[in-house]
């Protein structure tokens, strides 16, 4: 990892590891729904979401103090998709960042519900932004309606499901992985520059930063499923294959994916050059998505 990134990784992960916790605590209800939402959002992690969140901020030379709430709220949402990915109905995976799936240890009620209730804390923190004025928290929910809804990451999931054994097209596949994965990606960029009062111009050239690091985010994992192991991964390495899902490798062969994988690095890093601000970090954290081995 390159030394910018380690640096905000090392001073950013505490705190939003902290924040998370403290906003499921505070919340009263039936202590075993907190223990399943936590035992997830505790498990670990790479934090990618809501370091896009702040090193948005940080780009635009604000305070990344002022995003932690909607740091953990994406890491909610993708924790809440993650806990149902991996349900029995879905993906069907026993281990998850490491340790059992949630269901494996709750039961699929508690974890279907945990997921559910981490979805709905979200509206509730995003009422409440201490560092956002009104039309900046209504157009964060918006956003969030939207890039984790039907036209979004619940739509993609749908889709990965429904094409299992079934063969579509490359085109069919970006459909699907930049919903699925995509779209919550460019939440996380789209709700720093939000915050960070960002000129309409900014946030379409952060649109298509988004965009390309969240295909090759997508690629990626497709690409790791094959290449890693499961004790690196902490999930279950070569399910792909065995549930026969479409992805870059089984479309492109291995070769074909490592090349759409760079092409997709290329252009986002295009899109950071065409923005007057210091983007190093996002560029490292482009770099970080491509080079990772888990
Ligand atoms: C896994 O996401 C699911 C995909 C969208 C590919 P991550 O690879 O970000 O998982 P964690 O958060 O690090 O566990
Ligand atoms: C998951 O994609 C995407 C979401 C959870 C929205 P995958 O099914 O490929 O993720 P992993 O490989 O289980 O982490
Ligand atoms: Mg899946
Ligand atoms: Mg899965
Ligand atoms: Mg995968």
């Amino acid at each position: 990892m390159k030394p910018k990134l380690r640096k905000f990784i090392d001073s950013n992960i505490p705190v939003i590891e902290n924040d998370l916790i403290f906003q499921v605590e505070k919340v009263k209800g039936p202590s075993i729904l907190k223990k399943s939402m936590l035992y997830s959002l505790n498990a670990g992690g790479k934090k990618i979401r809501p370091l896009l969140v702040l090193a948005t901020l940080s780009t635009f030379k604000k305070d990344t103090k002022i995003g932690i709430e909607v740091a953990s709220v994406i890491e909610m949402i993708h924790t809440y998709s993650l806990i149902h990915d991996d349900l029995p109905s879905m993906d069907n995976d026993d281990i998850r960042r490491g340790l059992p799936t949630n269901h494996k240890v709750f039961g699929e009620s508690v974890s279907i519900l945990a997921g559910n209730a981490l979805n709905t804390l979200v509206f509730g923190i995003l009422a409440d932004l201490k560092h956002a004025n009104p039309q900046q928290k209504i157009k964060i929910i918006s956003l969030l309606s939207e890039t984790a809804g039907v036209q979004g990451m619940l739509g993609g999931q749908l889709l990965d499901i429904e094409s299992e054994e079934k063969r579509i097209t490359v085109s069919e596949l970006e459909e699907i992985h930049n919903n699925k994965t995509g779209q919550l990606l460019r939440f996380s960029i789209e709700s720093g520059a939000i915050l960070a009062n960002a000129t309409p111009q900014q946030v379409s050239l952060l649109r298509n930063y988004a965009k390309h690091i969240g295909l090759a985010f997508q690629i990626k994992d497709d690409i790791l499923d094959i290449e890693g192991s499961t004790e690196e991964l902490g999930k279950t390495a070569g399910k792909d294959i065995i549930s026969l899902k479409n992805t870059y490798p089984s479309l492109l062969s291995l070769e074909g994916a490592k090349d759409k994988l760079h092409e997709h690095y290329r252009l986002a890093l295009e899109a950071l050059a065409q923005l007057d601000e210091d983007t190093i970090l996002l560029s490292e954290i482009a770099n970080y998505i491509v080079m990772r081995d888990k």
